[in-house]
């Protein structure tokens, strides 16, 4: 039977509650009881600090070394429930903004909080589309890259570049320059992204054309050869701008919190986006669309699933594209954009890789394995697919996650600028090393006879380049 501290830890079915919006704390170390107040569900970490076995104590924190449970701020932004696969963006379902919104649009939600009128809209488009020109020294700055540079790297340095051609910018509370930083991110993202393309393949950098739309300028800055004005498929062009509008924001994911965190020190806004970027680029977060597509070319054959899911059950591999911090259960973005890949390939051919990623969605649905821990598939699932679809190469997927999730980081930046309960991001650590040695001289100290270091080198392979 459990002891009477054991039911409290546990948690009961709620019998002898007196309704406060208190939670009731007793230390077993001391017997101290203390009343923590709750709000929104949730306590304040700092409550918890009162709590000590002696005055001169630190006092108790909270442990959660990723996050898993723990409110970094209040946002308006963007709301998800992840076990009922809802995400809305300031109260707007996502498959209406899908299907009724444009891009640009959904930005403009994201920043302000409200839907534009015409005229707000038509003023955010047009400051929007004249500021997609990038400095001429930026092309200078791309071509020190090698040819072969990841195009997420050429990016996250080229925005972090951005701070020092708008040094301004680290004005942060001046209310002009921060919507002049909001549309030139927005605006800048699709040329330096385009830029970074066109340099990894050794082509000339296309200008933005005003003519086109947000999504079909960045397909002609990234296809445009030698025709004189590239006319991007409308098609093609829609689904871009609904996959922009499914990738804009996501809450406190890793790259908006990396955002939230570095914004905290108020370092300019292109700084703090360029950490964005930056967290992005790994295999976890942004680069899992990357990541599906080598996946699916290992499977080789529909033969090779079965193979693959025995796997993926013995933790020899991880079937990317699959499972979420918060969806536990089906990304409503992969639904989404299930739809659009059908479309997409209606015009640009069949894709044998459909064939396989279908196969192992429904096998791994219906596997106990994946069901039992919730794991369906998220956005980066079909994305790549898409993308693929469209002639881009697997390195630029990243590239196109980041253009569209500006417009959040921008929206989440804004929001914590303006949020009096933020202050500079500071964890704290639980320490567990040694304390208060002595400084020993090198010729007076013992230790395993084994060198501590890298491993030995390996022999020098054929190193490209210089
Ligand atoms: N394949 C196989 N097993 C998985 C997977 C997966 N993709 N994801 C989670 N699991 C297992 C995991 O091994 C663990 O099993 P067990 O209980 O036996 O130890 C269980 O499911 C719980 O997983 P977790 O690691 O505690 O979950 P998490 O919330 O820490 O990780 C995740 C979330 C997205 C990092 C993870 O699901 C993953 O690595 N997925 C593949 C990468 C991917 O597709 N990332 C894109 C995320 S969506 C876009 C974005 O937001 O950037």
């Amino acid at each position: 039977m459990a002891t009477e501290e054991q039911t409290q830890a546990q948690g009961s079915d709620g019998a002898g509650g007196s309704g406060a919006d208190t939670l009731s704390i007793t230390d077993n170390r001391t017997g101290r009881s203390y009343e923590v107040e709750i709000t929104d569900d949730t306590i304040k970490a700092m409550d918890l600090r009162q709590i000590k076995v002696n005055e001169d104590d630190f006092g108790m924190m909270a442990y959660d070394p990723a996050y898993t449970n723990t409110a970094s701020c209040r946002s308006s932004i963007t709301y998800i429930d992840g076990e009922a696969g809802i995400l809305q963006h300031r109260g707007y379902p996502i498959e209406q903004l899908c299907e009724k919104s444009t891009y640009l649009e959904v930005a403009y939600l994201l920043v302000f909080g409200e839907l534009p009128t015409k005229s707000q809209l038509d003023r955010w488009v047009f400051d929007v589309t004249h500021h997609t020109f990038v400095h001429e020294d930026m092309k200078a700055f791309f071509q020190g890259f090698r040819h072969d540079a990841h195009p997420m790297g050429i990016l996250l340095a080229g925005v972090g570049a951005m701070s020092t051609f708008y040094p301004h910018a680290k004005e942060i509370d001046d209310e002009e320059e921060r919507y002049m930083a909001a549309i030139r991110m927005i605006a800048k993202m699709p040329t330096l992204a385009a830029f970074a393309y066109r340099h990894s393949l050794g082509l000339p950098y296309v200008y933005p054309d005003n003519d086109h739309s947000y999504a079909g300028n960045f397909l002609a800055m990234m296809k445009k050869m030698t025709e004189v004005k590239y006319e991007p498929d409308p098609r093609l062009e829609r689904a871009l701008d609904v996959l922009f509008i499914l990738h804009a924001d996501h809450e406190q994911n890793c790259s908006t919190a990396a955002v939230r965190a570095v914004g905290s020190s108020q370092v300019d806004p292109y700084s703090a986006v360029a950490a964005g970027v930056a967290a992005l680029y790994g295999p976890l977060h942004g680069g899992a669309n990357e990541a599906v597509l080598r996946m699916l070319r290992r499977i080789e054959t529909v033969e090779n699933i079965p193979d693959f899911l025995q796997g993926v059950k013995d933790k020899e591999e991880k079937l990317m594209g699959f499972g979420h911090r918060v969806y536990k259960n089906y990304d409503p973005r992969a639904r989404i954009i299930k739809k659009h890949v059908d479309e997409v390939l209606e015009v640009t051919g069949d894709n044998p890789l459909l064939d396989i990623a279908t196969e192992l969605e429904k096998r791994a649905l219906d596997d106990d394995y994946f069901t039992e821990r919730k794991l369906y598939p998220n956005v980066d699932f079909y994305s790549g697919l898409i993308y693929e679809a469209l002639g881009i190469p697997s390195d630029m997927f990243t590239v196109i996650f980041a253009i569209p999730r500006t417009s959040g980081w921008v929206a989440q930046w804004m929001e914590m600028n303006g949020d009096s309960e933020q202050k500079i991001a500071r964890p704290r650590q639980i320490y567990t090393g040694e304390c208060d040695r002595d400084y020993i001289s090198i010729g007076d100290r013992e230790g395993p006879e084994k060198i501590t270091g890298p491993p030995a080198r390996r022999p020098v392979k054929a190193r490209r380049g210089a």
